[in-house]
């Protein structure tokens, strides 16, 4: 099973308070070849090497990413599905740390391999809500519906456009003139151990200058799926560069390496550049015109290093279909 990563183009700390976010789904990901095992979960990681072992009922000591396969096994075991173990070797091209959302591409394919093998289905909303569960349940980060929303139902050629208190959906087409790049600003950042947490609790105690960024943030989404269904590119730069400023200055989860990257993406001519993810440190989205993205990802990645003397790393994106489409 495949299950791909996802990049955010707006509505960043919006998710968890009931708002709306516009990701992508993109052509990097976690795939789980699999077959099926008497009795237990076993997982094999080809980048890190070790093998993670628990009861196929989801039970037995797990530590580092085997965590997030005990509690996809245990929940998926709470809805209903019979306890088929699997024997699985997990690889993945998302970097980790990097705000694409790896763990939401590791749990919803090692979900999807646990359900083909009990013949076992849910609805892919009702998985992503289990999958952001799962998060909290592996490794205590209280996160929102967003990215295994997006990874199981995101349509090539298109973001998707999730209002994630009614959990309705739409997919917004992007314009074939521009490329998403990202640029990992090679600061790892992780949910476990950053601010995430602290955010969300100031969001839900109702911190004014936290609710300023949710509540300019969800319009923005707005204004952005108006701008690219009404072909006017020209209004991405303003409402990208005010998201930005928002996460850094009203919601702080920006850091200087991003307010960098983002600056050198707008000065290299980006037709919008932001921060995406989580912040504390990840990646940056960039829209630009498609011939010229690879120049423009190049001079912004050598500029970043000279500045910082850190590597940073682009990817130019396909958008591709999410892991239910085509099951
Ligand atoms: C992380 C979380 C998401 C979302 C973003 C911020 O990616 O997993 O639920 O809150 O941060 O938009």
């Amino acid at each position: 099973m495949f299950a791909p990563a996802r990049v955010n183009l707006i509505g960043e700390h919006t998710d968890y308070s009931g708002g709306l976010v516009l990701p992508v789904a993109i052509d990097l990901g976690t795939t789980v070849e699999w077959r099926r095992l008497d009795g237990r979960v076993r997982a094999r990681s080809l980048a890190l090497g070790d093998v993670v072992e628990i009861g196929a009922d989801g039970r037995g000591a797990a530590t580092g990413w085997g965590r997030y396969v005990a509690a996809v096994v245990a929940l998926l075991r709470e809805r209903g599905r019979s306890d088929v173990g699997i024997d699985a070797v997990v690889s993945s091209t998302v970097p980790i740390g990097s705000g694409l959302s790896s763990s939401a591409a590791l749990t919803v394919s090692i979900a999807l391999a646990l359900c083909r093998a009990a013949g076992f289905e849910l609805e892919p909303l009702e998985l992503a809500q289990l999958m952001r569960q799962a998060e909290g349940r592996a490794v205590g980060v209280p996160c929102g519906l967003m990215d295994p929303a997006c990874v199981l139902l995101a349509r090539r050629g298109h973001a998707l456009l999730l209002d994630c208190g009614s959990e309705e959906y739409r997919h917004v087409p992007l314009p074939e003139r521009l490329a998403v790049l990202v640029v990992d600003s090679g600061v790892r950042h992780s949910l476990e151990h950053s601010g995430y947490a602290e955010r969300r609790a100031e969001v839900e105690r109702g911190d004014a200058r936290r609710l300023r960024h949710v509540t300019s943030e969800n319009e923005r989404v707005r204004h952005v799926v108006a701008a690219l269904e009404g072909g006017d590119l020209d209004a991405l730069g303003p409402l990208f560069r005010a998201g930005h400023d928002s996460l850094r200055d009203d919601f702080e989860v920006s850091t200087p390496e991003l307010d960098l990257l983002v600056d050198l993406a707008y000065e290299r001519g980006a037709v919008a550049a932001r921060m995406t993810g989580g912040g504390f440190g990840g990646s940056i989205v960039v829209l630009a015109e498609a011939d010229g993205a690879d120049s423009l990802a190049d001079e912004v990645v050598a500029a970043y290093r000279e500045r910082t003397g850190r590597g940073g790393r682009f990817y130019v994106c396909s958008s591709v279909d999410g892991a239910s489409v085509g099951l």
